[in-house]
């Protein structure tokens, strides 16, 4: 973990009072659920999981004090005293006149984008999360995702990946025959590796947008460590607090979707934040059809009090430190092990290339589950294949496999000690020194949904999985495993 010059190694700067007890599970056990669930991940029950990768959304560790806040929480429909506290909290954060909450961060996006698009309209980002794309489409409109990363760039290191390309962006202003209705940069990028956005850009696309007289909204999911990364990177911000380098970053931009999930450190919630008050006042008449009066939107008194909580949580160096530092060090111990990751490793989650540790096993035999699959079975770790089976399919029934098989380990927060991170890069590691005899897979049922067949496809192995001699462990060897790191 980064040491930031200090004397001694960083720490976790926080202590177990209780604790979620894990089923530890047999190789044995994990082949037959493998079968049962027909070699799809999602399918597989949370309980049977030793380490749970599948996504940092909503799976944090909650603080004594957030959970001491559930008590606090007052239930009133309209007008509850912990809808004031989280505005508050919102507000003073983040800096917008208007706050609207929202279930979770989809929410905010369909009440912000159903309100301001029409159809035909152009939205333009630096990486459209998948439900914010959907959104978009939605409305009729076209999402078009210009990042300054292009995949060639994926494994070779870099600052500020997450950036927007500014002169596709100009481009795409000055195209008279498109309708951009408005700008939107996630921080971090998730669907580019989880880099972050400089402030340097972000000041930049501010000021193209104002030139154009479009709106620039910011989906601040993960801002905190989108602030962090500046301050560590960014000449000019190192004396900053990460609270004033999120507040220079709000100033920039007209308003925010959020989902506090993420960067809220709470189990489910989510908001918009605008400057506009005409505007609101608009998506606050459609919020009470989709997610509930404005006093709530959707969440639960307590879980408004959980997030008022937990944003200043988010905000402190230590913690951020040492998440960041979590990410970093397991994209190490895998690069040492020889694994091709996205380079440098982002906030959130680390981002490594399946075919690095099954060249044998083409694109389109799925080397990104034949990865994952063994992973499960080896250790019991879920991670998120995000290659053929995610990205191949067409709408045309065709299949064309992406640039890179890639596979996403995306780490919850403040759930996870550095044994386990040690662990999962152990069991990785095994893998990929038993890889050689690892089938690739087919596909025997799909969805008729080409962007959503991951989460209930049906696959089976192109050949025994434990065929190869070396794929003969013991259920012993494994439990040995697991006592050594
Ligand atoms: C960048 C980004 N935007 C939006 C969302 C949607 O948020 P939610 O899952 O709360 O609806 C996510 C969720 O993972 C995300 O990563």
């Amino acid at each position: 973990m980064a040491d930031n010059g200090r004397k001694f190694p960083a720490i976790e700067p926080y202590r177990v009072k209780t604790v979620e007890r894990t089923k530890i599970t047999t190789r044995d056990e994990r082949m037959k659920i493998l079968e049962e669930v027909n070699f799809n991940v999602f399918a597989i029950k949370a309980e049977d999981i030793i380490i749970d990768l599948l996504t940092d959304s909503g799976t944090g560790a909650m603080s004594t004090e957030q959970w001491s806040m559930l008590m606090r929480g007052d239930e009133s429909y309209a007008g509850s005293p912990s809808y004031y506290r989280f505005e508050n909290a919102v507000k003073d954060i983040m800096g917008f006149s208007e706050v609207i909450p929202a279930h979770q961060g989809r929410g905010a996006e369909d009440v912000l984008f159903s309100t301001i698009m029409q159809p035909g309209d152009v939205a333009i980002s630096n990486g459209f999360f998948d439900t914010t794309a959907a959104h978009v489409a939605n409305n009729k409109g076209t999402g078009i995702n210009i990042p300054v990363l292009t995949k060639e760039m994926y494994f070779k290191d870099g600052k500020f990946k997450g950036n927007m390309d500014t002169s596709q962006l100009i481009e795409l202003l000055n195209d008279g025959s498109k309708t951009v209705r408005f700008v939107l940069i996630t921080v971090t990028n998730n669907i580019g590796g989880g880099q972050p956005v400089s402030m340097a850009n972000i000041r930049e696309v501010s000021a193209i947008c104002k030139k154009y007289n479009k709106p620039l909204y910011l989906d601040a999911c993960r801002y905190a460590e989108n602030s962090y990364f500046i301050k560590k990177y960014e000449p000019g911000y190192g004396n900053k607090t990460i609270k004033e380098i999120a507040r220079e970053m709000f100033d920039l931009v007209d308003g925010c979707t959020m989902s506090a999930k993420k960067d809220g450190i709470a189990n489910i919630g989510g908001f918009l934040c605008l400057r506009d008050n005409e505007l609101a006042t608009l998506c606050r008449q459609d919020l009470i059809l989709k997610e509930g009066f404005h006093t709530y939107g959707g969440m639960s008194g307590r879980e408004m009090e959980t997030i008022a909580v937990g944003l200043y949580e988010a905000l402190e160096e230590s913690y951020l430190e040492s998440r960041i530092g979590q990410t970093a060090y397991l994209g190490k111990l895998l690069a040492d092990a020889g694994i091709r990751i996205i380079k440098p490793t982002g906030g959130h989650a680390v981002y490594f290339d399946s075919t690095s540790i099954v060249p044998h096993v083409p694109p389109l035999q799925y080397p990104g589950v034949a990865v994952t699959v063994a992973m499960y079975l080896e250790g019991g770790i879920r991670g998120l294949e995000m290659g053929s089976v995610f990205l191949a399919k067409q709408a045309d029934g065709t299949e064309v496999p992406p640039k890179h098989e890639l596979i996403r380990l995306a780490i919850p927060r403040r759930v996870y000690t550095k044994s386990h991170i040690e662990y999962i890069a152990a069991v990785i590691k095994y893998v990929k020194d038993n890889a050689s005899t690892l089938p690739g897979f087919k596909i025997t049922w799909e969805g008729n949904n080409p962007n959503l067949r991951h989460f209930t496809v049906k696959l089976k192995p192109l050949a025994p999985i434990n065929s190869g001699k070396k794929h003969s462990r013991k259920t012993e060897d494994n439990n040995n495993m697991i006592k050594s790191v």
